[in-house]
């Protein structure tokens, strides 16, 4: 991450991020945050390498506790080896399926089909709107998708999107990640399920039926920077499908000096560039887009650089405010 935070403030922040989700995760880190002695252990690693998904997830991954924080305290000071280790290895590469919820609207409103390619895919779960069913309730309510689909996503909307009766037609798909995840891996998947917050079953349910689908037709996932990789695979597109590039909860990993090169290869490309980050990533495209509806953690989404929608970080709302149709921007 850019922003360099101090260890305990990024403690007392992510605490904050988890409450109401995840009691265990909250308890645990507004206690480190206090706690000298892990502070000092954390202080070891490369600042980016010291955030508290990490931290967690890399304790889980070697089965430590996390229920009760004098017993996470002994065993991490124990252990602090092994999960310094992991830390350095592993990167929070948390794949949220649920966020196709919120890219749908989008992706349903260009001309199909579309070749999707994906940045920062992780295990590539996002890159299958295509297969996933959809509950839509508040301002609008629709449900769509094919009904065999063991993966079940709701989204609470707000405005008035524009909601499909059938998901996109996906006729190619491909991503890139600096380390991309292998669904057919049991170790990347426990990984992967060690970066859900405990006490989210239903996450942890949806994020094992995605990987099912996925493991029927493994993504084709280059390994490497976006920046490097993303015209190699802009050439790969099909001739009549419309190229559609998308991220979620990536660019924040980059500099400012990369993501204002990756935003410039999107506005030269000739497709559609769908963005959904954190507000702070792209000021420029935040400065037009309406103050948040809430207070609560929220991305932003944006296509061709014109925001559309405030969305729940892990797709379980959507607050739509664009004017315009999806494919005119
Ligand atoms: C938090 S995960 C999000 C994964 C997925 N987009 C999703 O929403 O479920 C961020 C991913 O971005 C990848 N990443 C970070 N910086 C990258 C870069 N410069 N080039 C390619 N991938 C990158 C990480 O390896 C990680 O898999």
């Amino acid at each position: 991450m850019e922003q360099q935070l101090d260890t305990a403030q990024w403690y007392r922040t992510f605490a904050g991020h988890t409450r109401g989700h995840s009691q265990d995760y909250e308890r645990l880190c507004s206690a480190i945050a206090d706690d000298q002695t892990i502070l000092t252990l954390l202080a070891e690693l490369p600042q980016p390498r010291r955030q508290p998904n990490l931290l967690l997830a890399s304790v889980r991954y070697h089965q430590g506790p996390v229920h009760d924080v004098p017993r996470f305290r002994d065993w991490l000071v124990e252990h602090w080896p092994q999960v310094r280790t992991t830390m350095l290895q592993r990167r929070t590469q948390t794949n949220e399926v649920g966020r196709c919820a919120t890219l749908l609207p989008v992706l349903a409103a260009l001309p199909q089909p579309l070749a999707l390619i994906e940045v920062g895919a992780s295990a590539g779960l996002c890159l299958y709107p295509d297969r996933y069913s959809y509950r839509y309730h508040g301002d609008l309510h629709t449900e769509l998708g094919p009904t065999h689909s063991p993966v079940v996503l709701d989204c609470t909307v707000a405005g008035r999107p524009p909601l499909p009766d059938s998901p996109p037609r996906v006729a190619w798909r491909a991503g890139i990640d600096l380390n991309p995840l292998d669904v057919t891996s049991p170790d990347d998947i426990t990984w992967l399920e060690c970066l859900v917050w405990p006490g989210q079953p239903e996450r942890l349910r949806t994020l094992n039926a995605a990987v099912s689908v996925a493991r029927a037709q493994p993504p084709t996932l280059w390994s490497g920077d976006l920046n490097t990789g993303i015209q190699d695979l802009l050439r790969r597109v099909p001739t009549g499908a419309t190229p559609v590039v998308m991220h979620t909860a990536v660019l924040a990993y980059l500099d400012r000096g990369a993501r204002e090169r990756f935003a410039t290869t999107m506005r030269e490309f000739d497709g559609y560039w769908i963005s959904n980050e954190s507000p702070s990533v792209f000021p420029e495209i935040n400065a037009h887009a309406p103050a948040a509806p809430t207070e609560a953690e929220t991305f932003l989404m944006a296509v061709n650089g014109t925001p559309v929608a405030f969305t729940a970080p892990h797709g379980q709302r959507m607050d739509w405010f664009a004017d315009h149709h999806p494919a005119a921007l």
